[in-house]
């Protein structure tokens, strides 16, 4: 999106990250690899929303390095600070400004109502805090800020881009044009990827047991350990079924990676267990990720330019947001 490329017709979309842990197979098929491809078609806006971490206590440490790798990884799979804005949240006060302002024009009623936060809440009852309650009202700012036309997201943030569209509405009915009202984008390629020890559930790093997912910077060794151990069922036929949830997992992943069809696949793998279609499926796992692995190395193996890559996108993007920020404060009469 620099200034000789950008083009008036290019809409923008924007997505954010969590800098909250491994990053697995899951977030790249579902919703990291189409960050990558939506360069070619829209302005671009990433970002490692950091701020939004801290709703879950981190160790200072570990969060540091977790905001670090988490930028290196973007980059590794091939967001282009060339093509897009890539940025650390915390590193833009916009955000959290806004957020304070959109949080006067959104109501209790519908905070409560958030299911992330009933659930979320249910769970660690221990650290109810508000910043789990208004998590909604920061994502809303950090959409709103850059005037987003589009926000590719899982079908877990939905209702949060729902919130931030009701806040934008709300807020431009009472002041005018302020806010684009985003929509969501929804893929049209993009895979939901299973847990490979309960493939009922989705693949997710928080799964205490490590052998269901794969992490993006797994070794290849333990891709092909954790692919051997996936649980399948006793038909020892490669193709997609119902009561299969293993194999259309497993399927769905070789599909994903390699382009090729269900049917293909299941012609490929025609009188053929199980062993050799998990292998198979494991070093599909293994070449796709290796080049991410590689180029994750170089990034994070020095500091200094990764930060300067960041904080470039930081000062690019929160010029936009200051704009957005100004006339949202001076609508609502602040001398700002
Ligand atoms: P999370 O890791 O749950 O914070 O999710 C970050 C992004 O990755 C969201 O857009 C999710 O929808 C997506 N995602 C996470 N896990 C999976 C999965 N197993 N399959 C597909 N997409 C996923
Ligand atoms: N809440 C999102 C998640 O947990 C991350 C996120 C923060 C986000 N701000 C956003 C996603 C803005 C899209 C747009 O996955």
């Amino acid at each position: 999106m620099n200034e000789t490329t950008e083009t008036a017709t290019r809409k923008r979309a924007l997505s954010c990250i969590q800098p909250s842990g491994a990053l697995t197979l899951g977030n790249y098929l579902g919703a990291l690899k189409n960050w990558v491809q939506m360069q070619d078609d829209f302005d671009c806006i990433y970002s490692v929303a950091d701020l939004h971490t801290i709703t879950v206590r981190q160790e200072p440490a570990k969060f540091r390095a977790q905001i670090y790798s988490t930028c290196a990884l973007l980059l590794a799979i091939g967001l282009d600070p060339a093509r897009s804005i890539l940025f650390v949240q915390s590193d833009v006060p916009a955000h959290a400004q806004l957020s304070w302002v959109l949080g006067c024009y959104t109501q209790f009623g519908e905070m409560s109502r958030m299911t992330q936060f009933k659930d979320k809440s249910a769970r660690h009852a221990e650290n109810v805090n508000v910043g789990l309650f208004s998590y909604p009202v920061l994502m809303a700012a950090d959409i709103l800020l850059y005037q987003a036309d589009f926000v590719p997201v899982g079908a877990d943030q939905k209702q949060h881009l729902e919130i931030a569209r009701d806040i934008a509405v709300r807020f431009n009915g009472l002041y005018g044009d302020v806010f684009t009202v985003p929509e969501p984008y929804i893929p049209t390629t993009g895979a939901s990827v299973k847990s490979l020890q309960d493939p009922t559930k989705k693949m997710s790093k928080s799964d205490e047991n490590p052998n269901a997912w794969i992490a993006l910077l797994d070794t290849p060794e333990d891709i092909m350990r954790k692919c051997k151990r996936a649980v399948t069922d006793s038909q020892a036929r490669v193709c997609i079924g119902e009561g299969k949830d293993g194999v259309n997992n497993l399927i769905g992943i070789y599909s994903a990676l390699t382009g090729r069809t269900p049917a293909q696949i299941e012609a490929e793998f025609d009188g053929q267990g199980y062993g050799v279609f998990k292998q198979r499926v494991g070093e599909a796992i293994v070449e796709a990720l290796r080049p991410i692995r590689e180029r994750y190395a170089d990034y994070i193996a020095d500091k200094a330019e990764l930060e300067a890559i960041y904080r470039a996108g930081a000062e690019r993007a929160a010029k936009i947001a200051g704009r957005t920020l100004g006339k949202a404060m001076r609508k609502i009469g602040f001398a700002f």
